[in-house]
């Protein structure tokens, strides 16, 4: 080979590696968080006499000047500096000069970058959790006007004892509210300072962590250096949190598609929300609730993708980290447009209340009344009832009726032991008062569905 051509061999192979190695292109999203943390270590710095005032003061200031020229799009990324905390740093050298290379004293690049990521899932775990917030405000919002509209619930898919739609879209509340805890108590677990912990085993600089911890709104140091550095259970933590949700995300959404189709028109998805098909001129598809449905799994393959990367890792800090943050990244992303539309599919949905209500009449859905009936009238056992009660439905079935349709005198021509069985069993098996007589706590009666919505009103205010 010549040696023109070796020499362009080499500089490629230089250019991939570079290429290879570094992060900017993704860590580029953390400079708000590498900015704060560099301002805050440079004040705790110059309180500890290691800078002086004029050499933090033009090393804030120098930062802030970054901070404008990146918003403003000014800024270069280069993959000459490897990764956010070196362009920072570089940039800032470039414009103050000799101070610019003091910032870097008591610290190292692992602690700074398990500063930013953390600093980064703190701030997002807040503002996804006032996402959860509103939705949980939205669900419960349509639960209070639908707390008297019938729907079959159902087992299996199968039609099994009526609700009140308002009670099934609680059960939604509840799950987004159970997830904005898990971001609560994550937040909570991890919101410790790595700042100072330098490259893996602390420093002998006098340096005051509970400072920086303080201005950064950590509740404190981290207490070991070496497990602050190469521990990523924070991101692991908001990757779960945000599958948890995705998962939620995906039920109510595909309950949406069910509702929407033909079969059932319990739903219409307002104008904005459905699409239509390019050949089928008749068609409305629900494709934002399949895209949330779909969604859901590049964020599971997020999180099993960094337990993966973590799974070998000696201590401390290995390079393999630096795949922690693109998954984070995109499963924040995908979490944040997710809850958004959602919460707008719900509150736009349009609700088809005789559509749910005339379906209710299909599949007997108050039979179990007439068996928990002839268990609190007659004193019978529960198993004997329940058989009596398959002879009711199939004498509903010739009769091409529905349980709740059946007069009394049908009732009591289905079986021998109930030949005498009260009027008043009409009444029990009437759907409104089947879904009603489920008063026990966490149940979906009309009473029942209130409280809970009252329980909800009050922990939306004090949250
Ligand atoms: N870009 C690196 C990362 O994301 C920053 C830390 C680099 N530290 C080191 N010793 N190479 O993990």
């Amino acid at each position: 080979m010549s040696n023109q051509n070796n020499q362009i061999l080499k500089n490629t192979n230089a250019q991939i590696l570079d290429e290879f190695n570094a992060s900017i292109m993704f860590d580029k999203e953390l400079y708000s968080q590498d900015i704060k943390g560099s301002i805050a270590h440079s004040q705790m710095l110059c309180e500890q006499g290691i800078l002086t005032k004029e050499e933090q003061e033009v090393i804030e200031s120098g930062l802030l000047q970054v901070k404008d020229e990146i918003e403003s799009g000014k800024f270069e990324f280069s993959l000459a500096y490897e990764d956010i905390h070196m362009a920072v740093e570089n940039r800032l050298t470039e414009i103050i000069g000799e101070p610019g290379k003091r910032l870097h004293t008591a610290r190292s690049r692992n602690d700074q970058v398990a500063t930013d990521f953390r600093l980064y899932v703190q701030e997002k775990s807040l503002s996804i959790k006032e996402q959860l917030k509103q939705l949980v405000d939205t669900f419960v919002n349509v639960a209070s006007k639908h707390t008297d509209t019938l729907i079959p619930g159902m087992t299996h898919l199968q039609h099994a004892q009526p609700l009140n739609f308002g009670y099934h879209m609680l059960a939604y509340a509840n799950m987004f509210k159970r997830d904005f805890q898990r971001f609560e108590s994550s937040y909570e677990r991890n919101n410790y300072s790595p700042l100072g912990s330098a490259a893996l085993a602390g420093t002998p600089h006098n340096i005051n962590r509970q400072s920086t911890s303080d201005k950064l709104g950590f509740t404190a140091p981290s207490a070991h250096a070496m497990d602050t550095v190469s521990d990523r259970d924070f991101a692991l933590e908001i990757l779960f949190n945000i599958s948890t949700s995705m998962m939620h995300v995906s039920r109510i959404s595909e309950e949406l598609v069910t509702w929407s189709s033909y079969e059932f028109q319990f739903v219409r998805m307002s104008d904005e929300y459905a699409t239509t098909s390019s050949i089928m001129p008749q068609k409305k598809n629900p494709d934002v609730p399949e895209l949330l449905r779909g969604k859901t799994g590049r964020v599971y393959g997020n999180l099993i993708s960094l337990f993966t990367v973590m799974k070998g890792l000696p201590l401390a800090y290995n390079k393999d980290t630096q795949e922690d943050k693109e998954g984070v990244f995109d499963s924040v992303r995908t979490i944040e447009i997710s809850l958004k539309i959602l919460n707008e599919v719900i509150k736009t949905m349009i609700v088809n209340v005789d559509k749910m209500e005339n379906a209710c009449k299909i599949g007997h859905l108050s039979a179990t009344d007439l068996a928990d009936f002839l268990v609190q009238k007659q004193n019978m056992p529960f198993r004997t009832a329940y058989y009596i009660t398959k002879d009711v439905v199939e004498k509903a079935n010739s009769l091409n009726k529905d349980i709740s349709e059946l007069t009394v005198e049908e009732i009591r021509e289905s079986n021998d032991e109930i030949k005498n069985i009260d009027e008043e069993i009409v009444m029990y098996l009437d759907l409104r008062n089947s879904m009603n007589a489920r008063t026990s706590i966490g149940g979906t009666s009309t009473k029942q569905t209130e409280n809970q919505i009252e329980d909800f009103k009050t922990w939306l205010e004090k949250n």
